[in-house]
């Protein structure tokens, strides 16, 4: 009997995809680097090209490595099938030309990360496919925006500055009944905390670069869906050439193993931080769907099995001076993009030069802060000293932003 689909998730990380025993008891995967397969006779050369996605064909569609990877995210985002991308833009990228054709129309969350909006304003817009973006917050709202030719209704849930929470099934409910696919950027969450699927979503992508990878030095990217769909994605993924290297595919089935020990401190020390920066004189509002106050916290409570590390702190105005002393200091934080790695970030965010639908105004500079695993004491800190730097330079350009 197979016991594995009733494993808790822990299990499941831990597990999922693993055959040690059809590699010499050896608990990972091998590493296959391949191009080219080979096939004994004409008889068997021909019966995997009747079905190229089923077996091992060439490099290019995959090898036990990959397959040993979609398995184990499949199995937590409780899918049939996950397909391995090479960047968590290519996954949704991969998404959104799958179902898409000339003519169609998305409505895409005002929210979105950047590059998702560029190619929906530049690469979709040149086949002639519009889009709308919508008010994250809309729920089943959502109806008065579809088209006759809405083809794809596409989330991003929390939006990754902001952090507002979509009604997720209140959402796909609607598109299910007007015969819409819905497709969600699931990242924040990680496969473990929000499960997309189980809420009547298409399509779970992942930026697996971030949490799941986990260390800062892998990119790619996952999309994981029920069998119906999961011969349309292979097949669009497939003839756009995307394939993933099998030391990649290795590296992150490896970062996914510890993915629940990780969560949980990530969790743990970035709500640790933002209530702490809620209690600072320097800060005007801290965005963080488990905590009261972030738009469509009720819904993440109702939702999500847990939180991240990834959050906004909008400062009380300051001048770029002011900005610049405080993080130009920072000793633990690192200034970069990305996030889910094992190390803290903070990046200056600009968020209000790309909404549209529910444009986005602060009087202060805003902030996303990833936690990552260090001490949070140690974090708490470091932002403490780099406070002291923003009021103690006061010189400089004095004019609020
Ligand atoms: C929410 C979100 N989705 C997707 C991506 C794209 O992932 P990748 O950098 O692996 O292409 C990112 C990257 O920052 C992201 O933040």
């Amino acid at each position: 009997m197979d016991r594995s689909k009733n494993w808790r998730d822990r299990t499941k990380i831990t597990h999922a995809g693993n055959r040690p025993f059809d590699n010499h008891g050896v608990v990972n995967p091998p590493v296959y680097h391949a191009s080219t397969i080979l096939y004994r006779t004409v008889a068997e050369l021909r019966m995997k090209e009747q079905a190229p996605f089923d077996h091992v064909t060439y490099g290019r569609t995959g090898t036990p490595t990959t397959f040993a990877f979609e398995e184990a995210v499949a199995a937590l985002e409780g899918a049939d099938r996950a397909i391995a991308l090479p960047s968590g833009l290519a996954a949704i990228a991969g998404s959104l030309f799958s179902f898409l054709k000339a003519g169609d129309h998305v409505l895409m969350a005002d929210t979105t990360y950047g590059p998702t909006r560029k190619l929906c304003d530049n690469q979709l817009a040149k086949l002639g496919i519009t889009t709308t973006y919508y008010d994250p917050m809309i729920g089943a709202g959502i109806a008065d925006l579809i088209q006759p030719n809405t083809r794809v209704i596409y989330l991003e849930s929390p939006g990754s500055h902001t952090f507002e929470v979509q009604d997720v099934p209140a959402m796909a409910e609607v598109a299910r009944a007007r015969g819409c696919v819905t497709m969600i950027d699931n990242t924040w969450a990680s496969p473990l905390y929000f499960k997309p699927l189980d809420f009547g979503v298409d399509l779970s992508i992942h930026a697996a670069t971030k949490y799941i990878v986990g260390h800062s030095d892998v990119m790619m990217g996952v999309v994981s869906m029920r069998n119906a769909h999961w011969k349309t994605v292979k097949t669009q993924v497939h003839a756009m050439g995307y394939s993933v290297g099998p030391d990649d595919c290795y590296m992150a089935l490896r970062g996914l193993r510890t993915l629940g020990a990780r969560m949980a401190q990530h969790e743990k020390s970035a709500l640790k931080i933002a209530e702490w920066l809620q209690r600072r004189p320097e800060v005007e509002r801290v965005l963080h769907p488990a905590l009261p106050g972030t738009p469509g916290h009720e819904i993440f409570k109702r939702d999500f099995k847990g939180s991240s590390g990834l959050f906004s702190v909008i400062l009380k105005p300051c001048s770029q001076h002011q900005l610049a002393a405080m993080l130009d200091g920072l000793e633990l934080f690192g200034m970069g993009y990305s996030w889910g790695g094992y190390e803290s970030l903070i990046v200056p965010s600009a968020i209000e030069k790309s909404r549209t639908a529910k444009p986005w105004k602060t009087d202060g500079p805003m902030l996303r802060i990833h936690a990552g695993l260090e001490d949070p004491d140690d974090l708490i800190a470091d932002l403490e000293e780099g406070f002291s730097r923003l009021r103690s330079n006061l010189s400089g350009e004095s004019a609020a932003q």
